[in-house]
């Protein structure tokens, strides 16, 4: 099938295409290039603003089946301190993307989310029938982005699956996302240079590889989980601390944070129930933790050793 995916070039969207290629499918990617940098030759790559009222015309044209919409802002810190960008590119191109998908008569749109739209949970592993708690501008946006694809829906008829990720690693990522802590360790780890935790160490998060989340999406471009919403993570926290020493030992580096105060408004603890989405998409993270840091290492020492940035 044809399969629009925007972010194309970005880490997680690069490997997206690269597991929708291989499953035998035919991909256009969208792409503005203003952080991804990633190219399948195989697909053919739009490079423009998901929030341009062009697109849609453009899509209505190359009718693709299914649209994966994963181009954003992605930055909580940048949707601070620039609220209206961040809703610009998500919310507003998101509906945009939904507009393009109508007029393209797809079958089905798949959601990125991200587990930032829960806050401060009430439990964890938090399940995703939890209340949603946005607490910065990125995270009201991806609740906007959901309720707009619901909407479209229920007005239109165009399915809709959400995937709410947990702290997505692994090979192409760059300091910059929202799992950046990892590879900024790697970097410096590999480099001699020292490395900060902000607190005491002791925030976790649930760390998912990239592999693992693409074959979340693939699975969600079919006809289940229609509607839904699904938590792409391992339902496991790890601390900052541990996470530093299992980046060190991949990175056969001394593991000698130094601890600096917490950070305003960062998270205490994250981890995504992914049970439902066992039972609705016969999905599970396969990669361990020390598994996937070994190869997002071997990655960035390769990486580093071709002199690329
Ligand atoms: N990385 C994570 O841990 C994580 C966690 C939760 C959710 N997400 C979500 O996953 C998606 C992909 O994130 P990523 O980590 O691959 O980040 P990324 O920055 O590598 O990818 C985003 C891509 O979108 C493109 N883009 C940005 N603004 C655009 C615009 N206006 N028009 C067209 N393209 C635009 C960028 O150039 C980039 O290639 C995002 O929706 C993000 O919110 C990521």
């Amino acid at each position: 099938m044809l399969v629009l995916v925007t972010g194309a070039a970005g880490f997680i969207g690069s490997h997206l295409v690269d597991r929708l290629l291989a499953d035998g499918h035919e991909v256009v990617g969208v792409d503005d290039l203003s952080s991804g940098s990633t190219s399948n030759p195989g697909m053919d790559l739009w490079e423009m603003d998901v929030a341009d009222p062009a697109l849609t015309g453009r899509v209505a044209a190359r009718r693709p089946e299914v649209v994966c919409h994963l181009a954003a802002q992605v930055s909580v810190r940048a949707s601070v301190a620039d609220p209206l960008r961040d809703a610009r590119v998500n919310v507003v191109g998101t509906a945009n993307v939904l507009e393009a998908a109508r007029a393209a008569g797809a079958r089905k749109v798949v959601f990125t989310s991200s587990c930032a739209v829960y806050g401060v949970p009430d439990a964890l592993p938090v399940s995703p029938g939890a209340e949603l708690r946005p607490a910065s501008p990125y995270a009201a946006s991806k609740v906007s982005g959901e309720i707009y694809a619901r909407m479209y829906r229920d007005l239109h008829g165009i399915d809709f699956t959400t995937l709410t990720l947990a702290n997505v690693y692994g090979p192409r990522q760059t300091p910059e996302g929202e799992a950046g802590v990892i590879s900024i360790f790697t970097d410096a780890l590999l480099a001699g240079r020292p490395t900060r935790i902000f607190g005491d160490g002791g925030q976790t998060r649930d760390y998912v590889h990239v592999l693992d989340v693409v074959d979340a999406f693939a699975r969600a471009t079919g006809d289940q989980g229609g509607g839904g919403r699904f938590n792409v993570g391992t339902g496991l926290q790890t601390t900052d601390r541990k996470l530093h020493s299992l980046v060190a030992d991949a990175a056969g580096a001394p593991d000698e944070p130094e601890f600096v105060p917490p950070r305003l408004g960062d998270l205490p603890a994250m981890a995504v129930d992914p049970r439902l989405t066992r039972e609705a998409l016969g999905w599970m993270a396969k990669f361990g933790l020390r598994e996937g840091l070994a190869d997002t290492v071997a990655w960035a020492r390769e990486r580093s050793t071709a002199g690329r940035p």
